[in-house]
């Protein structure tokens, strides 16, 4: 299946939008059944060091950063929706779009679910040089990209009543989504300078995590 890009809905909707508000919450129940936020959460722990500062790119409703400011971690949320209202008060929200984001320089750590597949492949190549100037640890929750993915997701969006934002945008966010070492090859992470990790899971998520080699 070759990788494809197409315009999501939820992202040209307003964020108070009912359609926008039911597939946020569609998408609360995918990321659930994808188990991607428990991922992050029992991994991050033991990957950022004592002072780091973590970014999570495409934060969306703040659930997965929230989380993760409650375990103690330093997260500063981006994306180009506002705050939301249950970010926590002390935390850094940058509303911002990630491809002219400037403040690189400020995090060890950038993380992000469900955002790389936004992108088409040069567009990753330049978004990973610019993580790659600074980070020293990256890690991304994202989709496998199969059909049989595309017939369990539908499946799946009968059951929980997905809207039709839903239906569409996670049918061609699996299709932008990746395999194998596809990631870390389209953000252009060298081997000699970069060590990572790619697995993916039986319901569909691909989890890469990326350190800088000491
Ligand atoms: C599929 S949602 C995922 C949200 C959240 N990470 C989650 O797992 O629920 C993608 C998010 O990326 C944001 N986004 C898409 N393109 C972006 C860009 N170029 N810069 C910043 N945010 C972007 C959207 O606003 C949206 O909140």
């Amino acid at each position: 299946m070759k990788r494809t890009l197409t315009p999501e809905i939820l992202d040209s909707l307003p964020p108070d939008d009912p359609a926008a508000r039911h597939s946020r919450r569609d998408l609360r129940v995918f990321n659930a059944v994808l188990g991607n936020t428990r991922w992050f959460g029992r991994r991050l722990p033991s990957l950022v060091r004592p002072g780091e500062r973590v970014l999570e790119l495409g934060a969306g409703d703040g659930e997965l950063g929230t989380g993760l400011l409650r375990a103690g971690l330093s997260v500063a949320g981006l994306d180009r929706a506002p705050r939301p209202a249950a970010w926590p008060a002390g935390a850094r929200w940058h509303q911002a779009d990630a491809l002219t984001f400037d403040g690189w320089g400020g995090y060890e750590v950038v993380i992000g679910n469900l955002i790389f597949h936004h992108f088409d492949d040069a567009t990753l190549r330049t978004l990973g040089t610019r993580m790659a100037m600074h980070a020293r640890v990256i890690v991304a929750g994202e989709l496998v990209r199969q059909r049989r993915f595309q017939r369990l997701f539908a499946a799946l969006c009968v059951l929980i009543r997905a809207n039709a934002v839903s239906r569409h945008d996670g049918r061609v966010s699996i299709a932008a989504g990746f395999q194998g070492d596809e990631l870390p090859v389209l953000l252009g992470l060298d081997p000699a300078v970069w060590r990572w990790t790619v697995a993916s899971r039986g319901r569909g998520s691909y989890r890469l995590v990326a350190e800088r080699r000491a």
